[in-house]
This record gives C-alpha cells, structure tokens and sequence, in this order.
C-alpha cells in the first residue's frame, strides 16, 4: 500500500521534487471525483450524438447546459473567472477557449468541445475533437495524431514517473508526424478545485519535474497545431487563442488518476 511519508522522504532524499500532501486525494475524494467525471462524460455523449454542420457554437452551449442540469451538475465554465457560457467550443485555428456564439458550423470543419461539470462539488473535466462533415486528410491527421499523443501516455505513464515525462512523450511523438505542441498552456491537478497544482506540461525533458504519487488526479490536454506552435490571445474577449499563422488546432483532455498500477480515465 502507498505511504507518503515514506514515499515523500525516499524521493527527496533522492533530490526530487514530491507532492504536497493535498495533491494526493483521499478515497472519499476519488469517489467523488469519479462521479463528476462520469456525468461529465455522458454531457460530452449527448453533444457527440447532436453536433452536426449548420449547427451553430451557441446551440452546443445549449446542450451542454441542458444536459448537465439534468444530471444534476453545474457548468463549471459559466462564470468561472467571467468566462460567459457553459462550455469552451474552439473551431479550426482556435486552439481552446472559443466562447460559443452565432458561429455556425461547416462541412470541414474541426472543432474541440470542453466540458467540465460540478457535481456535489467536484470536479470532471474533458474535451473531445469532431470532424464536421468531410475533413480533409491533413485535419483528419492532426485530430488522430493529438489523441494518440494522448493515449500514448496512458501506455507510458506510471507511478513514481515524472511528471515531464508526460509532455517528453507528446511532444515527441506529435513532432515526429510533422506537428507541434502549444507550450504556454497545459493540463493540471483538478477534482476539488477547477484548476489545481500541478500545471502539466505537454513538452519536457524525460526524468524530470515533480515525481507523480498514486492518489494524484490531474488532467493532460495537449494542444497540437498543423503549423507553428505560436499562439495569441483574442484582445477582444480576453479568452479565445489563436495560432499566430493560421493554421488548425486540435486537443483532447482526459481527467486522469494516478493508481498503483497506471492511470486510469476518470473522464473522457
Ligand atoms: N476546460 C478548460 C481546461 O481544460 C478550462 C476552461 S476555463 C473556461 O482547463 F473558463 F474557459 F471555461
Ligand atoms: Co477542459
Ligand atoms: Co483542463
């Protein structure tokens, strides 16, 4: 059985950075997690079974809302730090945080929905890419690519690993087909609060940062970009990023927790 006592004191005598202690959930709070990412996942089922091309990013604002409510969450996104809607749809170039609007859908697009739902007061947080009608290959690519960077780490990642070995990983492997990965933003501790401690890189050096305890919960959310992994900040929402040149975005985000024996998806 884990210790973290122990485990703590034989990392750091090892010169490695350890979790603090509230990074490691307790069981009541792992339950209570895993229903937040459960309800969070039916709420990405239901937008998966009704988007389609003519629809507009406001219409899956609906959806998503609707859906939680009646799963008895809440839309963690509405109103958090003044973001105004319930979820985040971010369409071709938008790397994430696309505020929905009038915005209407079209054949080719691709499109990244993030959800994340409060329920008895945890947390569950996920995003998934949808191809919107015929895609062309290369979109079709960068959307495939970004996933399989992502479960790659569910193969890879085991307890007492660090947590730069996650984005050594993605970075890698998405930089081997030709992509790149966004630096500036990245996955974090989640479950208690929207976003906790660890930030989780998505590029790093193999065998370094923080070492990843069982009982730790966080998300990996990787942002891969067709061209330059330059990005902008909208100034007119203070919300929505932006590649610099243009080109597509795609990312996926599973709520993850560390096990004894790997990482198991709390939400996807
Ligand atoms: N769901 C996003 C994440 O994965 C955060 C969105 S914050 C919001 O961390 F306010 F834009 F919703
Ligand atoms: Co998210
Ligand atoms: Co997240």
């Amino acid at each position: 059985m884990f210790n973290y006592d122990e485990m703590a004191k034989l990392y750091s005598k090892r010169g490695a950075t350890v979790p603090k202690p509230e990074m490691i959930k307790t069981p009541e709070q792992i339950e209570g997690i895993r229903e937040a990412g459960r309800i969070n996942t039916l709420v990405l089922d239901e937008v998966a079974k009704h988007i389609k091309a003519g629809m507009t990013t406001n219409e899956i604002n609906d959806i998503v809302h609707k859906k939680t409510i009646e799963l008895g969450g809440i839309p963690a996104p509405l109103n958090y730090e003044g973001f105004p809607k319930s979820v985040c749809t971010s369409i071709n170039d938008q790397v994430c945080h696309g505020i929905p609007d009038d915005t209407i859908l079209k054949d080719g697009d691709i499109i990244n929905v993030d959800c994340t739902t409060i329920v008895n007061g945890y947390y569950g947080d996920a995003s998934r890419m949808f191809l919107i009608g015929n895609v062309d290959e290369a979109g079709k690519f960068l959307v495939k690519t970004t996933k399989e960077a992502l479960d790659l780490c569910l193969e890879k990642i085991k307890p007492y690993d660090r947590l730069r070995d996650i984005g050594y990983y993605i970075e890698k492997y998405c930089k081997e087909r030709g992509f790149s990965v966004v630096h500036e933003v990245g996955g974090h501790g989640v479950g208690v609060d929207f976003h906790e401690d660890p930030f989780v890189f998505h590029y790093g050096k193999k065998g370094t940062g923080m070492v990843l305890f069982p009982g730790m919960i966080f998300t990996i959310e990787p942002m891969v970009n067709e061209g330059t992994r330059n990005i902008f900040l909208d100034a007119s929402n203070d919300w929505t990023i932006y590649t610099d040149d243009g080109g597509r975005s795609a990312q996926w985000e599973y709520t993850l927790l560390m096990t004894e024996e790997g990482l198991e998806i709390l939400s996807k």
